[in-house]
């Protein structure tokens, strides 16, 4: 714990002790395992014996997701990795749970000194009632225990800690770690960079970053703008309280509410730069048009909207991709990723108001990651 109102990042990080650290280095290691290795070994199996295997059953090659995974579920390969994905997940929330416990009461207590003290000048702002609908609200998403939501003490911060714990052990193992930096806010330094790719004139003065999490890629915007009157909202509150916590220790103001993206509260044209990361294909697809609406609404002329996801659609990835993917949204915590890949995005931003001139749904490369950008600007 700071003392005297003196704070650094470190007071309120996610800080694995020596045995901790090495326990979850090793499932960092195991998930990449299962992910290149195994994977690689199921592709291959695909190839040479599931795909023709189908073939001579069905008359036809697999053509679909739904042929793929009919040809992969009974595969004993396809089932190991399945097993080995599902347990390596609770290994991996287990463990970070060791260290938020053993941290827990001095983040609180932390959490409400920089509260109080405001050291950076940002603000938190809570509301009492659940923001947002089922299924999104009830959903553990990624198997967290708890979701992002659930609270078990005053000023609680624990799904934050956890959360936080898991982002590069996770992202690492899946090769997404933006230009292979392990920097907290990568992400973020990217979407401001294709942002100012795509609208170079653009100086904005307020930002909103949605589904803003434990806010750190939120971090970046405050950075390369640091005029702007950035805001990070997000609907679990021990996310928007850790994110805030973590932005005053790091010395940034940024201002954190506890709002569902699909009804900001935020005046009509009021934002320049609105954006998020990885929100959208954890929710429905009705909420995916109610939260593109709000964007168009509060969107300023001259402004930009440019939320990144995952690119796992169907024409850019390989059968046996989908039949996994398939696997994970039924199995571990991923249940709106198919939906939200079906999706006609320039459709759905059509639909949401914005003008198909000024609209785009492509994709984007940082090192080995490539990521799915859609949004528009608003002539
Ligand atoms: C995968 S996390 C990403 C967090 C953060 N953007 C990051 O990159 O670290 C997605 C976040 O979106 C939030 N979210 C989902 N639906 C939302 C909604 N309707 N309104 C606000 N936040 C939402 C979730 O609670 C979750 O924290």
């Amino acid at each position: 714990m700071a003392q005297n109102d003196t704070f650094t990042a470190r007071d309120f990080a996610f800080t694995p002790n020596h045995d901790e650290t090495a326990r979850q280095n090793f499932i960092g290691g195991f998930k990449k395992f299962i992910n290149f290795d195994v994977e690689a070994a199921l592709d291959r199996r695909f190839d040479a014996t599931l795909a023709p295997a189908y073939e001579a059953a069905h008359g036809a090659p697999p053509a679909t997701r739904k042929d793929a995974v009919a040809a992969v579920e009974n595969d004993p390969l396809f089932q190991t990795w399945s097993a080995l994905t599902f347990h390596s997940q609770n290994l991996m929330w287990d463990a970070v749970q060791d260290t938020t416990d053993r941290i827990i009461e001095d983040r609180i207590e932390t959490y409400r000194q920089l509260r109080d003290a405001r050291p950076a000048g940002g603000s938190v702002s809570l509301r009492d009632e659940l923001v947002v609908r089922a299924p999104v609200s009830t959903t553990e998403i990624h198997r967290q225990p708890g979701g992002y939501w659930r609270e078990r003490r005053a000023d609680d911060i624990e799904q934050g800690l956890n959360y936080t714990g898991t982002v590069e052990l996770y992202r690492s193992a899946k090769g997404m770690s933006a230009r292979g930096s392990l920097e907290k806010d990568t992400l973020g330094q990217f979407v401001a960079e294709v942002a100012q790719r795509r609208a170079p004139d653009l100086v904005p003065a307020r930002v909103l970053d949605m589904g803003c999490g434990t806010g750190e890629q939120t971090h970046a915007y405050k950075k390369v703008w640091p005029q702007a009157e950035v805001m990070g909202l997000e609907c679990a509150r021990p996310l928007v309280r850790f994110a805030h916590g973590t932005a005053e220790a790091n010395g940034l103001a940024i201002d954190f509410r506890e709002a569902n993206a699909a009804d900001t509260g935020l005046p009509d044209e009021s934002v320049d730069f609105i954006t998020s990361i990885i929100m959208f294909h954890e929710t429905t697809a009705a909420q995916t048009q109610e939260i593109l609406k709000e964007c168009w609404r509060l969107l300023k002329p001259g402004g930009l909207v440019l939320h990144l996801d995952v690119p796992y659609h169907a024409h850019r990835i390989p059968l046996i991709k989908q039949a996994t993917n398939d696997w994970q949204v039924r199995h571990n915590g991923e249940p709106f990723w198919t939906g939200f890949v079906e999706l006609d995005m320039m459709a759905e931003l059509a639909r949401a108001g914005f003008d198909p001139d000024h609209a785009f749904a492509d994709y984007e490369s940082a090192g080995a990651a490539t990521y799915f950008f859609f949004g528009g600007r608003k002539p």
